[in-house]
């Protein structure tokens, strides 16, 4: 009974069954020293203001410090009984140091201490985030390099539709990552204020300095309404947000991976250190890791949409039902960290099959469309352009041949306007050559990306 901090007014202890259900310290202990660096600022602020004595602020860094360390070293057992990471610290500090623990929640509530640490926390691991997926982009930019003039078909409707050169291909998982990036950089900025000082709801009746304590830990500026500062939670919901789009993007070059390492494709090998096999098919080779990335964006984005819906017409100010943001953005952003992290590290080892790229492209006419560029070229509409080329495609299909191999009379057989010339110019890297244009999948173009994102990435923004 005496144990909990809250203790007071209660006649008969807490269910037992309880007592675990409303933990969650097995969640938020991983703030620790988030909630250390929020209690030291506090004390300093009390101390300046003169709530509280500088003897006692002393011995509250001191304890804290041990406290830390205990921590650290695994020395410090949580329990379930003081509920979080909060009242744990404080238990134990005030253990140590006896009636100045006591004093250190002084003009503060574990609403807006909580709101603190989260914020605190998750703004580091957003730039831990962000760091990885920088290092994604790299590895990216560095395969584009190698790959600039690789041939390969590109896809519409998963379809052979025109060649494409797989540097260009890479790249455009450079933009979606920078994209991402830009969204944890925008949510950082607008959670980046700090609600210590919003104390339970109202704020509090001591003089208390929130510039004080904002600038301290590195927060732009305290938040403006202590209600709001207390019962925020869409910075969280914005990281989901931002974690479920950079996870969806992620689960698309899974699944070209995928995809690419199948026999019927065969266009790359991904290294044995990040594949497994089969315990009764002696052949299989599985592409374990993109297959499980595809999968997180699963969990993530139900992280969000519970979220969402956790927060949906919560009344102001805190309620207990928020405790639940910590279990959907730790799992979230931990199952993300993990995904970047290990297409980063398996992505420099894989094999590309250049000449089953080039194969590829090669068949199922994926040169058709410039054919049809040709005969406009000559003067001929592009609808009957269009036509040409689609009668050509059906004559090539019978002849079992590729349109550069027609003769002058299957050409002269299909239209007049179609030449020996025109087919004959017909190859895959001409294809390439010509989208020689921003954004086009030329070599040159691609070339020239690269060197923008090595600049970008070396001044770590784009
Ligand atoms: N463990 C709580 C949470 O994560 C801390 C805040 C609790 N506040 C309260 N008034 N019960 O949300």
């Amino acid at each position: 009974m005496s144990e909990k901090p809250w203790g007071g007014r209660f006649e008969s202890p807490t269910n037992e069954f309880v007592e675990a259900f409303n933990a969650s310290i097995d969640v938020d202990a991983r703030m620790y020293g988030e909630d250390i660096a929020g209690s030291r600022a506090h004390a300093r602020m009390l101390c300046q203001q003169g709530i509280l004595s500088s003897e006692d602020l002393d011995a509250i860094l001191r304890g804290l410090d041990q406290v830390s360390a205990e921590i650290e070293r695994g020395d410090l057992e949580f329990t379930i009984a003081l509920e979080d990471v909060h009242m744990n610290i404080e238990s134990r500090l005030t253990a140590i140091i006896g009636d100045a623990g006591k004093r250190l929640h002084t003009a503060r509530s574990r609403n807006d201490q909580v709101a603190t640490d989260t914020r605190l926390y998750l703004r580091t691991r957003t730039d831990t985030m962000i760091a990885y997926i920088r290092k994604l982009q790299g590895v990216l930019v560095t395969l584009a390099e190698e790959h600039a003039a690789t041939i390969m078909p590109g896809f519409t409707h998963l379809q052979t539709a025109q060649p494409v050169t797989l540097g260009h291909h890479l790249l455009a998982y450079v933009e979606m990552f920078e994209r991402d990036a830009g969204r944890f950089l925008d949510a950082r900025k607008r959670m980046n204020q700090c609600p210590l000082g919003s104390a339970a709801l109202a704020g509090t009746t001591f003089a208390i300095d929130r510039n004080m304590t904002a600038a301290e830990l590195g927060f732009d500026a305290p938040t403006r309404n202590s209600l709001d500062g207390v019962s925020d939670r869409d910075f969280i919901i914005e990281l989901l947000a931002a974690a479920s789009v950079c996870a969806v993007h992620l689960s698309r070059l899974a699944e070209e991976l995928i995809l690419w390492m199948s026999a019927q494709f065969h266009f790359i090998d991904l290294p044995d250190a990040f594949c497994t096999g089969s315990s009764i098919m002696p052949q299989k080779k599985n592409p374990d890791m993109p297959e499980l990335v595809r999968g997180k964006a699963g969990r993530i984005i139900g992280g969000l949409v519970a979220m969402l819906i956790t927060v949906k017409g919560l009344p102001l100010a805190y309620n207990k039902d928020m405790q639940e943001d910590k279990t959907a953005i730790f799992d979230a952003f931990d199952n993300l960290q993990g995904s970047l992290r290990v297409f980063g590290d398996m992505l420099p080892g894989m094999r590309v099959n250049v000449e089953a790229l080039h194969q590829a492209a090669s068949s199922g006419f994926a040169t058709a469309t410039d054919l049809a560029d040709a005969l406009v070229r000559a003067g001929v509409p592009f609808r009957d352009a269009h036509e040409i080329v689609g009668k050509s495609v059906g004559y090539c299909i019978k002849a079992d041949i590729e349109l550069h191999q027609m003769d002058a009379a299957a050409c002269q057989q299909i239209d007049p306007r179609l030449t020996a010339e025109m087919v004959g110019a017909l190859s895959v890297e001409a294809c390439v050559a010509a989208r020689n244009h921003i954004g086009g999948t030329a070599p040159d173009q691609v070339m020239a990306q690269v060197a923008l994102w090595k600049t970008a990435l070396e001044n770590n923004h784009a």
